[in-house]
């Protein structure tokens, strides 16, 4: 494993998926700093956190020189942060569409680009975004959402090609339903829509995955830890499906 000492950036890392990426690269002996926009999430993973909003470029570039300042150079960002809202497309408004892509699409781009100096000036980095298989094939009633993740998946292909000889792999984790804070919200809002039971709701969501069951966040995390190992140096540009095989 090749994260010992080095510095990774987690952002939404107060919660979910993020807090388990963070507790993983932590344990396994990487400087860890979590972003996220809710101190009392940030503070009770007990690591080093900056409060910031992803969607805005400037507070992204303060919260990464804060990072730097106490813990070093970027060396890994895990760019986890994202939101999905269910709502079907005929009432989805440009709003609904617009704040999908800035936190899920352009969030990403934000914290990636801040850190790039960083890579690029060490010669060695990793760009990792945690997208979805939204960003693999469409789900109903979450249509910008989907957009937005398979923005995402774009953004990790061009830029996998355009930084290929620096150093720097990027990659996107594309998972199927995972077991988190998200993924209880959606339960809540199919049982509120459709009065099914939350047991109803959760096995219609299971059942999208051939295995039968949730992703769990700690999967992600393992695998964000090994696009991090000398073993994952040739995986670049890749779209990373974890679904049990849903694609
Ligand atoms: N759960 C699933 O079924 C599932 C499946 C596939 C992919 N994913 C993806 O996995 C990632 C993590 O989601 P999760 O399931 O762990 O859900 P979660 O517990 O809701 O975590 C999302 C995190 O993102 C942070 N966040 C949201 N908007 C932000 C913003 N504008 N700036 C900074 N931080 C922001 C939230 O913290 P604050 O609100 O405090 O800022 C929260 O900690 C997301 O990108 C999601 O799309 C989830």
């Amino acid at each position: 494993m090749t994260v010992k000492g080095r510095h990774i950036l987690v952002t939404g890392g107060g919660s979910g998926v993020g807090a388990a990426c963070a507790r993983a690269f932590a344990n396994s002996g990487a400087k860890v700093t979590i972003f996220g926009r809710t101190k009392e999430k940030l503070a009770a993973q007990s690591l080093p956190y900056q409060l910031c909003d992803v969607t805005d470029p400037e507070a992204v570039a303060a919260a990464c020189d804060a990072a730097r300042a106490e813990q070093g150079p970027i060396d890994v960002v895990v760019a986890n942060a994202g939101a999905a809202e269910s709502v079907p497309f005929a009432k989805m408004n440009a709003e609904v569409l617009q704040s999908m892509l800035a936190v899920n699409l352009i969030g990403v781009s934000n914290v990636w680009q801040a850190a790039l100096p960083d890579m690029k000036g060490s010669g060695w980095g990793r760009m990792i975004a945690v997208a979805s298989t939204a960003g693999l094939r469409g789900y109903p009633y979450v249509s910008a959402y989907c957009a937005a993740k398979h923005a995402v998946v774009g953004l990790t292909r061009a830029l996998g090609k355009e930084l290929a000889r620096t150093g720097i792999t990027v990659n996107a984790i594309c998972p199927g339903f995972v077991e988190t804070p998200m993924l209880e919200r959606s339960i809540d809002n199919i049982v509120a829509k459709t009065g099914m039971s939350r047991e109803e709701a959760a096995s219609t969501l299971r059942a999208d995955n051939p295995q039968g069951r949730f992703i769990q966040p700690s999967e992600v995390a393992e695998t964000a830890l090994w696009l991090c190992s000398e073993g994952a140096t040739s995986i670049n540009g890749q779209a990373l499906s974890l679904s049990g095989g849903e694609l």
